[in-house]
């Protein structure tokens, strides 16, 4: 968003918000998150908790965010403290932290995006061996330079203004992941061990979620907010642009149906892969996707030009997601301290950059960062929200939800009760057993 003197700027259109908001969602949590959470979690049973997440909680906490950002047209701590007041604002320095931790290490994980980009175009990875490449690529002076890269383009995109970066990209990505995934996953569809994988990813052993849920639920929780892009401001921030006469409710079930059915999508792709290679899904861990996509494509006709498409196609998705992220922070620091956009967004980038350094010596390091950030930051920042929301100014959420449309008859009331109890309870829960 350039900084009209006119004052700010709002989205070209009703579906530039929702194309930026989808392509804030869509991203690494999607693609590379979403099927290691489920190897990790035991397959179905952690699927299954994953969308009650996503549709009872997520849902409605997304809500929450579009109410701030759209009454008070502002950014996520301006929009928060004007919302709220008092000790509120603390809460808006808490999401920009966050937006800082998780832009650190997503940007290692989109360096390594970019090398599997330039890997299919070589064929190295083919010629390799999709183990012993991931290994290479994912750590030391490789991985660094490719997050230097991946943050240099984030920091591009930025300083050049949210609606041309984002509107554009995201209106040639969702229909092209959508398009690409679905071909991989009839070809993975025709691979010996789809039966066996299907039946894992999608028949759910509730043994097995009853053995676990101590350990499943606060995945599912930080998967959820994760995915959805929630509990750090971002749904704040994007709806702070949008305009009154929009139906809130809409916009959200849109991004919520395009991001489930992305992951579903590449979970379909994923463990008929795995299985077919004989490899347990638990043990690839954050590299599931870039070795079981490898393997898939050493064996396809034409698989390194279908490695160069998809890479590429995760590569946007992962960008639109950065940027939605880095947002957060550059949008504060323009409407708070008056810095211009470009020297904020030099200044941030190169901040982040140095804070995911770390991450690119050692694998765990990965897990620790990405742990930390989604169960438990992500579901603090949601639980504070959602009480300062739905508990202490119900009455301006509800007012606000009402704009742009005719009648609710009584479901903006179904809201604010599943909001402040249900949510608010499954919540405290989740980060309770996240930080055990
Ligand atoms: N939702 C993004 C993804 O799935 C990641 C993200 C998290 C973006 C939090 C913004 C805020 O990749
Ligand atoms: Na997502």
């Amino acid at each position: 968003m350039s900084n009209s003197s006119a004052g700010r700027e709002t989205w070209a259109t009703r579906i530039g918000f929702i194309l930026a908001a989808v392509g804030s969602a869509v991203g690494l949590g999607n693609i590379w998150r979403f099927p290691f959470q489920v190897g990790q979690n035991g397959g179905a049973a952690f699927v299954i908790m994953y969308l009650a997440f996503v549709v009872l909680i997520g849902f409605p906490a997304m809500m929450v965010e579009f109410v701030v950002g759209r009454k008070t047209g502002l950014n996520a701590v301006g929009g928060i403290r004007e919302f709220a007041g008092g000790r509120w604002k603390y809460l808006g320095g808490l999401f920009v932290f966050i937006g800082f931790v998780i832009l650190s290490y997503y940007s290692v994980v989109g360096g390594w995006v970019l090398r599997y980009v330039l890997g299919s175009a070589t064929g190295r990875y083919m010629a390799q061996g999709p183990g012993e490449y991931f290994g290479q690529i994912s750590v030391g002076m490789d991985a660094l330079l490719a997050h230097a890269v991946f943050m240099l383009l984030v920091i591009g995109i930025v300083a050049l203004g949210v609606k041309r970066g984002i509107e554009i990209a995201v209106k040639i990505m969702v229909p092209a992941i959508i398009a690409i995934f679905a071909v991989l996953a009839v070809y993975a569809f025709t691979l010996s061990g789809a039966g066996e994988a299907y039946s894992y990813y999608l028949s759910p052993d509730l043994g097995y979620l009853l053995d676990n849920w101590q350990s499943i639920v606060p995945a599912a929780a930080g998967q959820g907010f994760f995915t959805l892009s929630l509990g750090m401001g971002v749904m704040i921030t994007y709806a702070s642009y949008l305009s009154e006469d929009e139906n809130l409710a809409i916009d959200g079930g849109t991004v919520v149906v395009f991001n489930t059915g992305i992951s579903i999508l590449t979970g379909l792709i994923v463990f008929p892969i795995l299985f077919t290679a004989g490899v347990d899904p638990a043990a690839p861990g954050p590299g599931a996707i870039f070795v079981s996509v490898a393997e898939a494509l050493g064996d396809l006709q034409f698989g390194r030009l279908i490695g160069v498409l998809f890479f590429t196609t995760v590569a946007i998705a992962a960008l639109s997601s950065a940027i939605s992220l880095i947002e957060v922070v550059v949008s504060y620091a323009i409407d708070e301290f008056g810095i211009a956009r470009e020297r904020a967004t030099v200044f941030i980038g190169t901040a982040i950059f140095l804070l995911g350094a770390p991450v690119t010596i050692d694998i765990v390091m990965v897990d620790l960062y990405d742990i930390f950030a989604a169960q438990i930051l992500l579901v603090l920042g949601g639980i504070l929200l959602v009480t300062a929301v739905a508990w202490i100014y119900a009455d301006k959420a509800i007012d606000e939800l009402g704009k742009g449309v005719k009648s609710f008859s009584g479901l903006d009331k179904v809201w604010l009760w599943i909001v402040r109890i249900p949510v608010l309870v499954v919540l405290l829960v989740s980060l309770y057993l996240g930080i055990d």
